[in-house]
Parts: structure tokens; C-alpha cells; sequence
């Protein structure tokens, strides 16, 4: 019978020893227990790469890989039998439990929950390869910033052109299924201006075209922090031809872009973080099989569509919404609690 430490001790192995296994682990002395804030108050977290919550000699017979833990996976586990979730990104209490304690929610369905995240980056060459480069040097922490991910490579024999770059991203991550999905969706609904981030934040380039030429890399991840000094300061160390930016990307207008333009380098977007899944999730998830095979191990995928208020939900729902909204919100002053 497999154990939530068996998983535990599971991700210490795929992990080369990165994961918390006692207190002494938080105490300074595992450079993954990393603390993350932008300075709002209260809204800090910490990073416990391993065991979040659940007891060590609960059985395990069915195991979800997510990116992003939320109320909706918890139901989801609930409802299916999966009674331990590996998630990569940090676990809060409320913010990832839809609002209420992970003891009152998780323990209601029995699960046990980790998380991995730093400790998982940098662990594997697939992302640049999936964007087909071989990182030369990867950087977990530019500039002394845990998470700050940059690799300096080079672009795979195969690919020539920032064209075969596009498709290569488009072939692998099952572009056209998704766009055919949404068109699907959107015949089956009978409304149309659906948006769903897969389509939306397709891979495209910023700086150059089709016929660019591909060879050495810059990869980067804009949402680490990196910026356009950063562009500016690693291309001083690395004379690539593109920049590529990952998982996250600027907007049109944002100063990287021109950073690109004035340093005469392609600047092109990868994947976007809604395919991360793809990326670390498949890897992480058949590694804890490899070692864990007589679990059964599941991913929980998201997809997120944005839709027009006017149509969204039942006739009934929409009407729903109009009285609500008029009788009750706002609420009268003197009501206040
Ligand atoms: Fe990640
Ligand atoms: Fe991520």
C-alpha cells in the first residue's frame, strides 16, 4: 500500500533531495522554502516544497498532478476518488481552497496535498527543447532572484527560421484541436466571443517574421520579474539572434519590445503559462508513476474562457443575475452589517 510518504519520499527522489522532510529543512537550510511578496500585507507566502497538508501514513491509491490548486480541483478530487494532489504551484490557505481552510476542506474529502514548484525548475531540459533550443547555461536565479529563470541556447539543427518555430509550438502543443474545440463550444453555446487563453496567447512574434533566421537563444520568463535591462544585460553576455519569452510575454506596447527592436534581435513568445501543464505537468506526473507505479496518476487540467456577460449562463441564470443585481446590490446603507 502507498503512503503520503511514499510520495513524499517520491518527489525527494525525482527532486535530487530538494523536498522539506523535517523542521531543520525550514530553517535556512533548504534554499526552496523560499518567501514571495510584492509587499501587500497579509498576502505573503511561503514556499514548503513537499507535504502541505495531510498525515504521512495516509493511503494513497489515486493521484492528481495540477498546476494551480482551486476550489474547483478539490471538488474535482472529491468527486472522482483522488486522494492525494501534487500541485505545482504554492498552496495558501483560503486563497487555494476557495476561500476556506485547507483542514476543513481537504479533510472533508480526505486528501492530501503537496506542492513543488522551485524545487521543480530547472530539474529538466524540456521546456527549451519543447521551444526548440538546447539551453548551453541555465540560470535558475538571475541576478541573485530565486525564480528568475534564464537560459542561454541554441536552436535545434531542425530549426532554421522563427516560422518553424511557430509551427513546432503550434504541432506540439495541439494548437488547431484547441481552436477547433473553441469553435465547437462557441456552435454548441449558439453565441459567439468566447476567449480562451490556449487561442489567445498563442505563440507569436513581437520582432522580426516568419523568415527570420533561428539560432542562438535567449529564453526568458517576463512574470519572474525580467525585464528589458535584463534583455539588455544578457545579451551583453550572449550575442543571440532571439529573444524568446515563456510562459508569460509583454503586452505590445511594453519596453521590451522596443528593447528587441533597438538591440536588432527577433523577440518571439513561446508557450503561455496555461500550457505549463504540458510542460512540467506530464514530466512531473509520469515521474512520480515511474517511481509510484501501482498508484494511479491522473492530471487536472484547467481551461479558462472568458464570456460575454450578456450570454453567459441559462436564460434563467441571466434573469437571475438582472433581478439579484437590481433588488439587492447595491444594498441600502442602513443594512450594513
Ligand atoms: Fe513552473
Ligand atoms: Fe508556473
Amino acid at each position: 500500500m502507498v503512503c503520503v510518504s511514499d510520495v513524499l519520499a517520491a518527489l525527494d527522489t525525482l527532486t535530487g533531495g530538494r523536498v522539506v522532510k523535517a523542521p531543520a529543512c525550514y530553517a535556512g537550510n533548504n534554499r526552496f522554502v523560499v518567501t514571495k511578496t510584492s509587499g501587500i500585507p497579509g498576502k505573503t507566502i511561503t514556499e514548503l516544497p513537499g507535504l502541505v497538508w495531510g498525515r504521512p501514513d495516509m493511503p494513497v491509491k489515486k493521484l492528481a498532478v495540477l498546476m494551480t490548486l482551486t476550489e474547483s480541483a478539490i471538488e474535482l478530487a472529491g468527486a472522482t476518488g483522488v486522494d492525494c494532489i501534487v500541485a505545482h504551484h504554492p498552496i495558501a490557505e483560503a486563497a487555494n481552497m476557495g476561500g476556506v481552510l485547507a483542514r476543513d476542506y481537504l479533510d472533508l474529502y480526505g486528501i492530501a496535498a503537496f506542492e513543488l514548484h522551485e524545487a521543480f525548475h530547472g530539474l529538466h531540459p524540456g521546456i527549451a527543447w519543447l521551444h526548440g533550443s538546447k539551453a548551453i547555461r541555465s540560470e535558475i536565479s538571475y541576478g541573485g532572484v530565486l525564480g528568475k529563470i534564464v537560459w542561454f541556447g541554441e536552436a535545434l539543427p531542425e530549426l532554421n527560421t522563427l516560422g518553424d518555430f511557430i509551427k513546432r509550438i503550434d504541432e506540439f502543443m495541439g494548437f488547431k484541436e484547441e481552436e477547433i474545440f473553441l469553435k465547437n463550444e462557441m456552435d454548441l453555446r449558439g453565441y459567439t466571443g468566447i476567449q480562451e487563453t490556449t487561442v489567445a496567447a498563442r505563440a507569436k512574434i513581437f520582432v522580426g517574421d516568419i523568415n527570420s533566421k533561428l539560432g542562438k537563444t535567449i529564453t526568458f520568463f517576463p512574470h519572474t520579474g525580467f525585464n528589458a535591462d535584463d534583455m539588455e544585460k544578457t545579451y551583453r553576455e550572449y550575442q543571440a539572434d532571439t529573444f524568446v519569452s515563456c510562459i508569460s510575454r509583454p503586452l505590445d506596447d511594453n519596453k521590451m519590445v522596443d528593447k528587441a527592436r533597438s538591440l536588432g534581435v527577433n523577440l518571439v513568445a513561446g508557450n503561455s503559462h496555461a500550457m505549463e501543464i504540458f510542460e512540467n505537468g506530464i514530466p512531473l506526473a509520469r515521474a512520480i508513476k515511474n517511481l509510484l507505479p501501482e498508484i494511479e496518476v491522473r492530471i487536472f487540467r484547467e481551461r479558462m474562457t472568458s464570456v460575454p456577460l450578456d450570454v453567459f449562463g441559462t436564460p434563467t441564470l441571466q434573469e437571475y443575475g438582472r433581478k439579484i443585481a437590481r433588488e439587492y446590490l447595491p444594498k441600502p446603507k442602513n443594512s450594513a452589517q
